[in-house]
């Protein structure tokens, strides 16, 4: 029959599956020439359709037979194909990145204070004043908040809590932070302690060498009864020798916030020159950041008694730490944010 020898010799010569494909379907599709003769079959005289419907279905089958034969030589060729690949070849390493030089820092000072029972915390990065400044001891409309250069967003001031800003430090994170163990504390009747770190993006309108508008703080909090300077000074000491390394001093000098009494400076021993003074420290300190003993009029602001409570806090920028690190110099610190492969692969 010309139908069987036609397709099976197509068959035969089929290159590969798809054309192995094609050839079902001008057989044995719905409009194939088999399928076709088949329905012509009804118009045979009754008594011949038996005998030629048989030999239909015989062509079907031995097409479909030489199909599948056909195919699974493909497939065992495609096999032995994979087979010849040398599994044992070095494979071609793909690019992998890392971890941002700022994450990398965050992620080293949680670790840190972690170790000493501090828990990590997240607050709004978009506050109202009363976070930021007021509730901060910041009389009302005092120049003082020029001193963070605020972005203060255009939008209706609410009544209680004031305008809305860019939170210009962490230090908004003291004050959710009180309030929050306030509340819980009204449920439990625990006493309040607290060891909070807070760590968040905050904005000023500054931009040159040493300055972002968009940088990290790293925020301590520490509340409880009887706490004194002395706890303050351990934790600033154990800080600077976990990160910066055990040669390294610290120290607090007087200096003045709203919202801390009394207030500091707390410096490190510079790296270079081990504090003999350099042209990097000028007198052998560098300068770490704001720290204090919390206000009484935050602690109240916040719900807590001052007679009962006391608590140190300190907030100090990541991106200066990172940069005070020996070994990690950048001139320009908007580098750090530029997105440059050939300065990032670098750490
Ligand atoms: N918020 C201050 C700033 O950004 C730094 C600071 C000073 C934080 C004293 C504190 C503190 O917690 O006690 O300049």
């Amino acid at each position: 029959m010309t139908i069987k020898n036609n397709a099976v010799s197509l068959i035969l010569d089929a290159g590969d599956e798809k054309e192995l494909e094609e050839i079902k379907l001008q057989f044995l599709g719905k409009s194939g020439t088999l399928t076709l003769a088949m329905k012509e079959m009804a118009k045979l005289p009754a008594e011949k359709r038996p005998e030629i419907g048989q030999l239909a279905n015989e062509v079907k089958q031995i097409i479909e037979e030489a199909i599948t034969n056909v195919g699974a030589g493909f497939h065992t060729q495609k096999i032995e194909k994979i087979q010849k690949i040398d599994v044992t070849e070095p494979g071609i390493k793909p690019s992998l990145g890392h971890l941002h030089l700022v994450t990398q820092a965050i992620e080293e000072i949680t670790n840190i204070f972690e170790n000493i029972g501090f828990t990590r915390v997240r607050y709004p990065e978009i506050e109202y004043d009363w976070y930021a400044f007021g509730a901060l001891n910041f009389p009302d409309n005092h120049p003082a908040r020029d001193d963070w250069e605020t972005f203060f967003i255009d939008q209706e001031p609410d009544p209680k809590k004031g305008p809305i800003l860019l939170t210009p430090h962490t230090s908004s994170g003291q004050i959710r932070e009180m309030e929050k163990q306030v509340e819980e504390q009204k449920k439990t009747g625990n006493p309040i302690s607290i060891k909070m770190l807070n760590i968040a993006k905050t904005y000023r309108r500054q931009s040159d060498v040493s300055h972002v508008p968009m940088f990290h703080q790293f925020e301590t909090l520490v509340i409880g009864e009887n706490i004194s300077i002395t706890h303050l000074k351990g934790v600033l000491d154990y800080f600077v020798k976990s990160y910066f390394g055990p040669d390294r001093k610290s120290r607090i000098r007087p200096y003045h916030f709203q919202f801390t009494e009394p207030s500091f400076e707390t410096d490190v021993s510079c790296g270079v020159c081990n504090g003999k003074g350099c042209k990097l420290c000028k007198e052998g300190w560098l300068e770490l950041g704001g720290a204090g003993m919390v206000h009484p009029n935050v602690l109240r602001n916040c719900g807590l008694d001052p007679s009962i409570y006391t608590g140190f806090a300190s907030g100090w920028g990541v991106e200066r730490v990172l940069t005070m690190k020996e070994g990690i110099e950048i001139d320009d610190i908007r580098l750090l944010y530029s997105n440059k492969l050939e300065f990032l692969e670098q750490f």
